[in-house]
């Protein structure tokens, strides 16, 4: 269900008017993501919603955006819980050159702590390969997922949850969970925030491009407090534990486990 136009932003359709006022005043660091941002009220997924428009032909840095999603989906094959009201649930629609999908998620990791941080003064943490963390709690999270033709990658929907003001968690991650409005005590506007990390993705996705090196740069200052440390890689059945060393020129986290190194490019990462 879209809900009645309260304004307007480029050829937004149904954004509120707090959005859409936020992405106004920006509208100048927005760049390909100024242009085409759709809005619903409750929605299943929004990742789903935009692989489908993807599928079917909408631009580059096309946003789709809820109030409320009834099937959010988050990595590994979780559900993210998002209820109205408490927090932002976006995903963007990138058709990206091959080389550097692979960096996407990472990317998209730093401009959502880099967002949060400039929108509210917080303090943000990494955790590979894209959880944002505040306060030494889970705020965001990052599914990258990709559509592909004949092996060939056609489109990448990098979808984005925040924590804004969520005071209840599912009781698997309510220990490990925060918001942004507990962190800093005070309520924050989520249109602020939203605008603020896409004007961040514009930076770094650009970046990605002409200068990985630093993206990677960027996402190891803000992860430096768990680099260094003892991990539980879990990857399907099998599980290794040593020391994150490092993420390498691909995204992969840098494992040394005794006098081995071990990539890993996917899985679950427990911090010991
Ligand atoms: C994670 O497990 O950390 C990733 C969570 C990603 C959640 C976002 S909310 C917007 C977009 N739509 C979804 O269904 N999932 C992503």
């Amino acid at each position: 269900m879209t809900r009645t136009h309260p304004g307007t932003f480029g050829s937004s359709r149904d954004v509120p008017r707090d959005i859409c006022e936020a992405l106004a005043a920006y509208r100048s660091r927005l760049g390909m993501f100024a242009a085409d941002v759709s809005w619903y009220s409750e929605i299943g997924s929004t990742n789903d919603v935009a692989l489908l428009m993807a599928e079917r032909g909408a631009p580059d840095g096309t946003v789709v955006g809820a109030d409320l999603q009834t099937a959010g989906r988050g990595r590994q094959g979780r559900t993210w819980s998002s209820p109205a009201g408490s927090g932002l649930y976006v995903s963007m629609i990138l058709r990206p050159p091959a080389v550097i999908a692979p960096l996407l998620t990472i990317a998209a990791g730093v401009s959502v702590a880099e967002g949060i941080r400039e929108a509210t003064g917080l303090s943000m943490d990494l955790k590979w390969p894209n959880d944002v963390y505040a306060g030494g709690r889970k705020v965001a999270g990052i599914l990258a997922e990709s559509g592909l033709s004949d092996a060939r990658l056609k489109h990448v929907v990098l979808g984005i949850g925040i924590n804004v003001n969520q005071a209840n968690y599912p009781p698997e991650v309510a220990t490990r969970a925060t918001s942004i409005e507990r962190e800093l005590g005070r309520p924050v506007d989520r249109g602020l925030v939203l605008a603020s990390c896409l004007s961040a993705l514009t930076v770094r996705y650009r970046q990605l491009q002409k200068a990985p090196a630093a993206v990677l740069d960027a996402w190891r200052s803000y992860a430096a407090s768990m680099l260094k440390r003892r991990v539980e890689c879990t990857v399907g059945l099998q599980s290794v534990t040593g020391v994150a060393e490092d993420i390498d020129e691909r995204g992969a986290l840098v494992v040394r486990v005794g006098d081995e190194i071990v990539r890993v490019i996917s899985g679950e990462v427990v911090w010991r």
